[in-house]
């Protein structure tokens, strides 16, 4: 171990989450980071232990810590307990979600692909202002929902993705909207946007825009002319999702939830109940989450050896899992990545 204790806080998840969670802590284990782990439960697992998706425990943990790595956690679709993953974007204000897409495995349908989607991760289409009007004898007769965007909330995302790109050596920022229909709701994004470069960021970086319907395509038909794509929360939600399909698949595709005091890392795919408690999930996604985390927490250079280690696993020395065309165990593949960065 190098270096003075970290304090995290580790949700190890629904489904198959406490299984690649086990092998992104072997690989966590041999980078020797001195990790001070504190465990908690959230989603069905918070519901069946705390009755509460989102235990105060774990809330008061992540307070403390102001880190997080978290596996997948469950949430009921049209019924039941609200999303704990989006309960704690709002609990920490965890305004920006990124989420990288890189090519892994080279020879694909895709290849060289390396892009990041920044998602607004409050706002929009999902504060959950929802509610059904009955009519007649049918109690969902109209669905109603609100979107809210906010000057300040947009303005807040886009400077975060204009620091990130600059920094990170980025050519272009892409906004993604629907300003020509939703002309308030993500007009007010892509204005604020381009205020924002005119004071800030011209000639610091190349800025441009497209409706989020183009993009959809432009992605799918050429997808190396975008570099960091920066959206409205659902329009984030669904490309994010996109990019992964170009990187072959939820897998290795990692998010990291930032806000000014805290941040909760991940993978993007769910908790795969069809395949959970079978030894057989790819743990590469929260291990990349787990590289992103160590981003955040300034340690650059592991989570360097962790995304080489994983790299050299997949592609020099052909193991993979299942979802990839191979045979590997969770664990099995856990302990080629770290048998990789022992060296
Ligand atoms: N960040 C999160 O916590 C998060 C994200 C998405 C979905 N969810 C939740 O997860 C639950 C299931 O969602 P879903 O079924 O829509 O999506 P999912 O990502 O769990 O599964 C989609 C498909 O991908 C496969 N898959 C996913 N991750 C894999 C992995 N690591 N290795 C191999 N195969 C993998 C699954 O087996 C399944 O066939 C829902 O309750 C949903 O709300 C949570």
């Amino acid at each position: 171990m190098t270096g003075a204790a970290i304090p995290a806080t580790l949700i190890p998840g629904d489904g198959i989450g406490p299984e690649i969670t086990d092998a992104t802590l072997v690989v966590l284990d041999a980078l020797g980071v001195p990790f001070e782990w504190d465990r908690q439960v959230a989603g069905l697992k918070g519901m069946v232990e705390e009755n509460d998706a989102l235990p105060e425990k774990a809330l008061a943990s992540i307070r403390k810590t102001r880190v997080a790595l978290k596996g997948p956690l469950e949430t009921p679709s049209g019924r039941g307990y609200r999303s704990s993953n989006v309960r704690l974007r709002e609990e920490f204000k965890l305004f920006a979600n990124l989420r990288p897409a890189r090519t892994w495995i080279p020879g694909g349908r895709y290849d060289n692909i390396d892009l990041v989607v920044v998602r607004e991760n409050l706002e929009g289409l999902y504060t959950g202002y929802e509610h059904y009007i009955p009519i007649g004898g049918d109690p969902h007769g109209v669905a109603m929902s609100t979107g809210v965007n906010t000057r300040q909330g947009a303005r807040r995302v886009i400077d975060y993705a204009f620091q990130f790109a600059v920094s990170h050596g980025r050519k272009k920022i892409t906004i993604v909207h629907k300003a020509n229909i939703l002309k308030a709701l993500t007009g007010l994004f892509l204005e604020t946007a381009r205020d924002l470069y005119a004071q800030k960021y011209a000639g610091q970086i190349v800025m441009d825009d497209v409706i989020v319907d183009a993009c959809a395509m432009k992605l799918v038909t050429n997808p190396w002319q975008f570099d960091v794509l920066v959206t409205t929360n659902m329009f984030g939600d669904i490309l994010s999702d996109l990019v992964a399909g170009l990187i072959g698949g939820l897998g290795l595709a990692p998010g990291a939830n930032i806000g000014a005091d805290a941040a909760v890392c991940e993978a993007v795919h769910g908790s795969a109940r069809d395949i959970a408690g079978r030894g057989i999930a790819n743990p590469g996604a929260l291990m990349l989450g787990a590289a992103m985390m160590l981003d955040h927490l300034e340690r650059p250079d592991d989570a360097t050896r962790l995304r080489r280690a994983l790299s050299d696993t997949l592609n020099v020395d052909g193991i993979r899992t299942g979802d990839l065309g191979g045979t590997a165990t969770t664990s099995s593949f856990a302990q080629a990545v770290a048998k990789r960065i022992r060296g």
